[in-house]
Formats: structure tokens, sequence, C-alpha cells
């Protein structure tokens, strides 16, 4: 929804220990991913486990606008789509709220149906660039028309009769590359998309899983996904595991946290979301993967945090920004609190999600005491040891979930506690981040 209502100021206090299970909510990818295939399958895909956050949410109602039939019963998301290239055209305004997932992949979805809508959302995703999709949608023949530097609201027609596209993407981004493997699905022939460095793979999976053809191997030029179109969907039971993204900020905090000791349950460890893990272990966090399994073909764990005073600031291998790309935030946070410089290279993407991610946390870490460099892509911050990070001001979240709670969690180990002007966007990924963080032991007021 693009209405933000009042903004809804926090403050997190220095707090600990932090200690019990953090049963954080479904992953947001793949909740996006379930309600769009689900609604290009005929018949009823049943889901449970998803994430019922605001951005979720928007691209349900938007899979209701284009004609699939959504209803939750008994905890369960049950969905009764149209299937593939059986979207009908919206009667208004599609509104994605805050979520470049959403729009993106919609976008590519409906792009190749003989229809038309506009997408529109909050200030914040109305400032993020399109023409990343808009660009190759154009190939398969569909025409966007949106406002100067390709930016919402904009309006896709959808091309009658869509030719299949050979793409290699020009930024490593998971939704661009859906985006155009999910416009192949109504394309005769093959449609193949190439990526230098791999991205989260839930489109890849997912759209095996539903029946589709598709490959993927290495090559000299990167990553090669191969995609035949027009497949028969066969309606799926999904269970969504939980967010990799939402489990790092438990962690994190129990890592800054004195005494702390939190166990975050059930985690997917698919090597292009766990980055962030590796990072920190290399950093010396006391962190662990207990019960190490195979869950629907993915690896999963128990994490376990354990406050960990004593980490170093390294250099982060710019190969795994992919694999960590929305944790750099509370990485940031959590840098502040090792001994020496944390070097981040190879992340100008942060530059381009719901805020300026690089900027955003740059200024708020300065407000609080710490020094950052940056560059368009790269940022070093230099971190001061446990015990001494002043904190004690108020930064803004710039309709930026992520950043509202890396500064919440940081504001659990400063000297000083640490004021975000508005938490409201935690809603959009984290609904229970408040309760949960409480549970735990964590002392955020809502002022
Ligand atoms: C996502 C891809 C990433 C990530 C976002 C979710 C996805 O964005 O930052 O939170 O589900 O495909 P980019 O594709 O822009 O890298």
């Amino acid at each position: 929804m693009s209405a933000h209502g009042t903004p809804i100021p926090m403050t997190s206090h220095k707090c600990g220990p932090l200690s019990g299970e953090a049963h954080v909510p479904g992953d947001k990818s793949i909740s996006h991913r379930s309600l769009i295939l689900g609604a290009m399958t005929v018949g009823e895909t049943r889901v449970t486990g998803l994430l019922e956050g605001q951005d979720v949410l928007d691209t349900a109602k938007a899979m209701q606008a284009f004609g699939a039939e959504i209803e939750k019963k008994d905890g369960t998301w049950h969905i009764h789509g149209v299937g593939v290239g059986g979207f009908a055209e919206p009667e208004n305004v599609i509104d994605c709220g805050n979520s470049g997932t959403g729009v993106r992949l919609i976008m590519g979805a409906m792009a190749t149906c003989p229809i038309t809508a506009t997408f529109t959302g909050d200030a914040s995703l109305n400032g993020r660039p399109m023409a990343r999709v808009t660009d190759p949608l154009a190939l398969f023949g569909a025409k966007s028309y949106g406002r100067a530097g390709g930016r919402l609201p904009m309006t896709i027609v959808g091309a009658a009769d869509p030719l299949p596209v050979r793409y290699a993407t020009p930024v490593p981004s998971a939704q661009v590359k859906s985006a155009v493997l999910l416009a192949g699905l109504n394309t005769p022939g093959e449609t193949v998309v190439i990526e230098r460095e791999a991205t989260r793979d839930h489109s890849e999976r997912m759209l095996a899983g539903f029946g589709a053809t598709i490959t993927s191997e290495n090559s000299d030029e990167g990553r090669v996904i191969t995609l035949q179109g027009r497949p028969e969907f066969t309606p799926q039971d999904i269970i969504v595991p939980r967010d990799p993204s939402s489990a790092a900020f438990p962690v994190c905090a129990a890592l800054i946290t004195e005494g702390s000791d939190v166990l975050v349950p059930n985690i997917g460890l698919n090597p292009t979301r766990a980055g962030l893990f590796f990072t920190l272990q290399d950093m010396g966090a006391d962190l662990t993967f207990e019960n190490m399994r195979e869950e629907g073909g993915e690896p999963v764990a128990d994490l376990r945090a354990r406050f960990s005073p004593d980490m170093k600031g390294i250099e982060v291998p710019a190969e795994r920004a992919a694999s960590m790309i929305d944790e750099y935030p509370v990485l940031s946070a959590v840098a502040a609190f090792a001994s020496g410089k944390t070097h981040m290279p190879g992340v100008k993407e942060l530059r381009v999600k719901e805020s300026d991610r690089i900027d955003a946390m740059a200024v708020g870490l300065r407000a609080a005491g710490i020094t950052v460099d940056e560059g368009e892509d790269w940022w070093t911050v230099h971190g001061r040891g446990f015990g001494d990070v002043p904190g004690g001001v108020t930064v803004q979240s710039h309709l930026d979930h992520r950043i509202a709670m890396s500064f919440l969690v940081m504001g659990m180990a400063t000297e000083n506690p640490m004021r975000v002007d508005d938490g409201q966007p935690i809603a959009t990924s984290f609904p229970i981040f408040e309760t949960l963080m409480g549970d735990l032991g964590a002392k955020i007021t809502r002022a």
C-alpha cells in the first residue's frame, strides 16, 4: 500500500542478555514467488508459512487483480490460479507498496500476456529504477510508459505475440533474472538468462517444482539459465522456509549483546542467501549451525548465536555480495562493535534498494560515533570494539525496513539509546520484529 500512516518512532535501549528461541517469519523472496507461480497455475496451490508482511500481502492483492482466487483458511493460503498466459486485465492501478520484488516480478509475469496494467508504489518504490526490467521485457515485445528515469507509476502493455529472449543481466539482480524468466513462461521457445554472478535461485527452483523445464549451467559467460516456454504447471503444496534475511537480526543482536545465547531454528542456508553467516564467522563470531539437514531440497540448520565481544573487522569478499546483499546494513551495525575495519567492496546495488543503504547507514553510524568511509560501490566501517560505541541519536529509516531494524539492533549495545524516526516499514518484511526481540529480552519502546 502506498498510503503511509503517521510515522512510528522507536527507541532501542542497551539490554542483555538476549536468550531463548527466535522463530522468524517465512522467507519473503519465496513467499512472493509462491503467490505469483500459484496464480499462474490452474488448480489449487496451497502455501503454509507464507510471510504475512505488507510486501507479500500487496503481491497477493495484485494476483487477485490479475484474476487469481486467493484466500487464507486455517493458517494455509489457497491459490486458484488462471494458468500460464491466463492473466486478466486488472481494473485498477496495481499498488505494490514498498516492494521492488513484487512489482518487478509481476511486471515480468504479465509482460507476455495481451493485457495492459499500471503499477505504482510508495515514495521509496516510486524512486527506484525499473528500466532494469523494462529493457529486457521490451525484447519480448512489451511496451512500457513510465515517469522520467524509468520510474513508477508505469504502464506496461504486454506483448500479444511474445518473442523468446536471450538476455545477459547487466546488474547482479535476482529480480531482473526472475522478471525475464516469468516473461519467458508465456513465450514460445527457449528463454535464456545469463548472469555473471549467481544471485538467489528461488525462481529457478520453484519453476522446476511447478513442472517447467529449466536448466542452469556455469559457462565462461557466467551462469546460463534456460527455460522452455509454455509449460504445463501442476499445483503445488509449498512450505515456505524461514527467512535468513530476517534471522540476521536476532543473530546479530545476540552477537553484540552481553551474555546472549539465542537459537534461531529452521533457517535455510541456500548458498545464494547465506553469505552473512559465513562473514560473521570470519569475523570471529560465536555462531554455529546446529542440526544441519535438508528440507525441500534446501540446506537448513538451527543457528545458535552467542555474545561475541572479540569480533574483528575483515575484508568482505566482493564475490560474496550477491549472497548477502540485504544483510549489509545489519553487518555494518555489527562491524561498529568489532575491532578494526570492515571493508565491504562490490556493493553498488545497495544504492538502489528501498533506500540508498550505504548512505542511510553511513549517516546514522557517523552520528552514533562511528567513522565510515564510502565510495560509489564500497564502504568501510571503522569498528570501535564492544563497549565503546556512543549511540544516543535519532536516525532516519528512509521508508526502509532493514535500515530501521539495523539501527534498533545496534541500540541494544550502544552506550546510549538509538532512536529511529519511523519503525513502520518493518511491517513490510518482519511484522513480529518488536515482539520477537522483546521476548528475547530486547528493550524497544515506541517513542
Ligand atoms: C530479491 C532480490 C534482491 C533482494 C531483494 C529480494 C528477490 O534484489 O535485495 O530483497 O526476491 O528476488 P535485487 O534483485 O535488486 O538484487
